[in-house]
This record gives C-alpha cells, structure tokens and sequence, in this order.
C-alpha cells in the first residue's frame, strides 16, 4: 500500500501485512492517520465525517491511497486507487479503470470501523445507525443500492413539490406512488438483513459479556407497522402538506440495542458500551463472511481504551477465529500481543513522525 499526503504521512509504502497488524507509536505520530488512509483507499472518505480536507496534508492540494483488495473472491488481487483534491473532486479507479460511484469501490474493500466516534452508533442519532444497517444491506443485497438511489430521488422530488406547495395535479401523486414502492422495498431488504443480524448479535455480545446477554436489537421501519408504506403516506399526506416534508418513511429508520425497555446508551457503562459497539461490527462482519462475501477488514482505532484485558481478550478472540484482517493501534504493542490468542503471527509496525516501519522483534 502506498500513501501520499494524508494529513501526517507525507509517503509511505506498506507491505508484509498479516491478518493483524499492529500499528504502534506515541501520540500524534500517525497511528490513526494509517487508518484513515485505508479507510479513504475503502470509502473515499474519512471515518470521522470530517471534510477530506482534514485529510490533505496541510500544503498540499490533494492525497493520495493506493493499494488492493487481497481478500476479494477473486483470486487475484484487485488494484485500488483514490484521489482526493482540496477542493472536493474524487478520483477512484478499480483494476486499473476509473469508476464514478464510491458503492463501485466500497464494494471490494468492506470496512468495519470501531473508534473513540463508534459510540455514536448507541449515543447518536439514527443517522448513524441507519448507516451501519445500510452498510450490511449493501454489502449482502446487490439491489439495494439500485433502491436506495431510486428513493433518494423519490423523496427529493416529493419534498421539493411539498415545500413549494404544488400538491394538487398529478405530480404528487406521481412521486407518491415510487416513492411507496422503492420505500417498500428498502424495508424489505434492511427487514431481511436484521432478521439475519439478531441472533447473531446476541451470540457474539453473549460470548463478549455473559452481563450482556440479554442486550437485543430492535429495529423500527420509520412508519406505523400495522400499514403499508403507501397506506402510511395517504394518512400522513395532511401532516407532509403542512409542514411540507415527508415525514414517514425508511428516512427515519433506526435500529437500537436495547436491554428490556430501556436503551443501551441510556443504562451500560462506557466499557459495555463499547462491547456493544464491537458485537454490532463483528456480527456485520460474520454476516458478511457467512454469505461467502468479500472478508470485511477492521479498522480499530485504540482498542485497549476502555476495555479491561478479559474484554479486549474476548474481543480478540473473536476476530482470530473469525480470520478476519485487523489494523489495530496502540501505544505500547505489549497491549496488543497480550490480548491476542499466543498462536496468531501479528504483524508489527512502528509509527514514528509521520514514518511507518515494519518491526519483527516488537515484543
Ligand atoms: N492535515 C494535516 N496535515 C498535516 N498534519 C496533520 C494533519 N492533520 C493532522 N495532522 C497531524 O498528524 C499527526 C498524527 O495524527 P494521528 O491522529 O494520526 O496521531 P496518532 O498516532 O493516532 O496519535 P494518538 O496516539 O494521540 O491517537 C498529529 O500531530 C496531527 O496534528
Ligand atoms: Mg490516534
């Protein structure tokens, strides 16, 4: 993997990865930056919302990530290769030939993240959360996206006519109706996927905390359950007029881990909270596996933070038998190999001012 330009990393070629690699160094020297520059060669992006220019190097007017996606199930790896310019163009080419969508990149190298910014995913608002359960349906339902585009137009089109207040003739009614079919059918699909995440997640977050084992999932459609979404829009079209918005719909979705009727956020300690954090990533990442999917690689940015050894171990454990690739950070690399199962090779590298090498005697 060769970076260029992401925020401390001014050129850095990697190589000699393992199933876990261990990036390890002291505060600011670019641990975290490492991962952001492979989430950006995955997503395009960064992992903390952060504009892309957060990214660039400052001075400079684009980064720069390539690498390959080694676990596809092809059985060559794949080139990768992204641009980010200062002012906001993407350049993204996948074996060698320019595509235009991220969905067209993100798709060979699915990415788990679990940082210090995972507890939004129990703390935030459900945009977070409807992010991760999209993450899942998009990578295991190869006509979601198709959908998901489709009902982003819908929607835009209809709120467009609500705001303006055009709500006679037939164009409303026009929207109304694709939009209650492509609503439809993204419920469908994220209904289908979290009936296959539940009894994973509370295995995995079982295994994580026996305390734990009766945390579960409950998903909600983002409009009254007894309906059908068309039946949903017809009752809610008053309320859409008035304030000229739709206001039901997959666009409100959300999916909680709950303990009985209380929410996670609201009761588990800031540890449980990240255990939960981690049951929900790597029940994503079983899933993926188990439908014979490209393996998801894990991002884990400080993994010790917050966790005591059991629960690190446990965590460890856990993407060991799942093989799943790690990049991990960590200050001391003695953290890490103490957490992780004794007859796993980890790969270590040292981060030091922006410069990352490989170290075969870290202890
Ligand atoms: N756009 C940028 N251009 C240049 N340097 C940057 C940019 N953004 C951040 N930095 C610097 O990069 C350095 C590495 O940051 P990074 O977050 O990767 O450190 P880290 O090794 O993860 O540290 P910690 O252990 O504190 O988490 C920091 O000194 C940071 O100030
Ligand atoms: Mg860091």
């Amino acid at each position: 993997m060769q970076i260029n330009r992401v925020r401390n990393l001014r050129k850095v070629e990697l190589q000699g990865f393992e199933g876990v690699n261990v990036l390890y160094g002291l505060n600011g020297s670019g641990k975290t930056s490492v991962l952001e520059a492979i989430h950006l060669l995955g997503m395009a992006r960064s992992f903390r919302g952060n504009s892309v220019k957060s990214l660039i190097t400052h001075g400079e007017n684009d980064c720069t990530v390539f690498g390959s996606s080694e676990r596809s199930s092809e059985t060559q790896a794949l080139a990768l290769g992204v641009q980010r310019t200062r002012v906001g163009e993407a350049r993204i080419k996948v074996g060698g030939e320019p595509v235009r969508t991220v969905a067209a990149l993100a798709e060979h190298l699915p990415l788990q993240v679990i940082t210090a910014e995972s507890f939004d995913l129990l703390t935030g608002a459900p945009g977070a959360r409807r992010r991760y359960l999209d993450w899942g349906v998009f990578h295991v339902e190869q006509r979601f996206f198709g959908q998901w585009k489709r009902f982003q137009r819908c929607i835009k089109q209809r709120n467009n006519l609500l705001r303006r207040g055009k709500v006679s003739g037939g164009e409303l009614e026009a929207w109304t109706r694709d939009l209650a079919q492509t609503g439809t059918a993204i419920n469908e699909y994220r209904e289908a996927y979290f009936e296959a995440l539940q009894p994973v997640f509370s295995e995995i977050i079982a295994q994580l905390s026996p305390s734990l084992a009766g945390l579960e999932l409950r998903y909600q459609r983002g409009w009254d359950k007894q309906l059908g979404y068309a039946e949903a829009l017809a009752q809610g079209l008053v309320a859409d007029e008035e304030h000229g918005y739709t206001h039901t719909g997959p666009q409100r979705a959300d999916i909680r881990v709950m303990s009985g009727a209380y929410a996670a956020a609201d009761i588990l300690s800031r540890g449980q909270q990240k255990l939960a954090v981690c049951a929900l990533k790597l029940s994503q990442g079983q899933i993926l596996a188990q439908k014979g999917h490209v393996s998801s690689t894990y991002l884990i940015d400080d993994l010790p933070s917050e966790l005591d050894q059991v629960h690190s171990k446990r965590v460890c454990d856990l993407l060991a038998t799942m093989e799943a690739q790690v990049f991990i950070t960590c200050i001391d690399p003695r953290e890490i190999r103490s957490v992780w199962p004794e007859s796993h090779d980890l790969a270590m590298f040292h981060v030091e001012q922006g410069s990352v090498e490989p170290r075969s005697d870290a202890q």
